[in-house]
C-alpha cells in the first residue's frame, strides 16, 4: 500500500519508490510530455531511472497518486532548498497525459507548497517554465505564482527558440489565492 504523506481531494503525495522506475522511464521517453521539461535531451532507461529515483527519494520529491485508482500519475518536488535564506525551487510532471487539465497539477502543487511553507519554513519558491507551456503557466498563476522575468531564447526546441519564464511565490500570495 502506498504511503500517504500529503493528502488532498483528488490525489495524495507519496515518497518516491524505485519500484515505479518502469513507469517513470516510459513517461521520460514520451516526448509529448518531456518537451515541456529539461529532460527531452536525456537518455533514460529503466535501469538508470532506478538509480535516479533512489537519489530523488532522499529529498523532498514525491509521487502523485490518484486517490480514486491508487495509480501513480506523476511527480513533483522541491529542489535547491536553502535553509539560511529559506528559498527553494519547485518542479512538477504529470507523466500520464490523460490526467492533464483535471486539476491534479494544481492540487498536488498546493499540497507540496503548503508543506514547504508550514513545515520547512520556506519563504520564497522559484520555478522556471518554457514560454510555450501555457497550461503550466495557468496552473502556477492559479496558485499565486507571479512572473518575475524571462530569460530570452534560452531554450532551443524543435528547431525554434523559446524563452524561459521565471516565477516566484511568497506565502502571502499563496494563502491569499486560496
Ligand atoms: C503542467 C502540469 C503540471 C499542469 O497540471 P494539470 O493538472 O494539467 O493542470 P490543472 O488542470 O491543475 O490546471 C491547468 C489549467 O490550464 C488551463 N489550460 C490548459 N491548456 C491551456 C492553454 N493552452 N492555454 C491556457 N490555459 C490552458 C486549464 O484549463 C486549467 O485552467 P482552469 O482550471 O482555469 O480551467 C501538467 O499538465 C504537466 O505535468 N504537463 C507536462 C509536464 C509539464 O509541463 N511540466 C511542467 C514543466 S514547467
Amino acid at each position: 500500500m502506498r504511503i500517504r504523506k500529503l493528502t488532498g481531494e483528488k490525489c495524495f503525495l507519496s515518497p518516491m519508490d524505485t519500484e515505479d522506475a518502469d513507469l517513470y522511464a516510459q513517461w521520460l521517453n514520451d516526448l509529448s510530455v518531456v518537451r515541456n521539461t529539461s529532460m527531452s535531451s536525456k537518455v533514460i532507461t529503466k535501469e538508470n531511472e532506478k538509480d535516479i529515483l533512489r537519489q530523488l527519494s532522499q529529498e523532498h520529491n514525491y509521487g502523485i497518486i490518484d486517490m480514486e485508482t491508487d495509480e501513480l500519475i506523476g511527480s513533483c518536488g522541491l529542489m535547491d532548498i536553502d535553509s539560511i535564506n529559506r528559498t527553494c525551487e519547485t518542479g512538477i510532471m504529470i507523466g500520464n497525459s490523460r490526467y492533464w487539465d483535471r486539476g491534479y497539477g494544481t492540487e498536488s502543487l498546493y499540497l507540496l507548497i503548503d508543506y514547504a511553507f508550514k513545515y520547512l519554513t520556506i519563504n520564497n519558491i522559484l520555478l522556471r517554465v518554457f514560454s510555450f507551456n501555457e497550461r503550466a503557466v495557468r496552473c502556477y498563476k492559479k496558485l499565486g505564482f507571479r512572473e518575475i522575468g524571462k530569460r530570452r531564447n534560452a531554450v532551443i526546441l524543435e528547431m525554434k527558440y523559446h524563452d524561459i519564464i521565471f516565477m516566484d511565490l511568497l506565502p502571502e500570495d499563496f494563502y491569499r489565492e486560496q
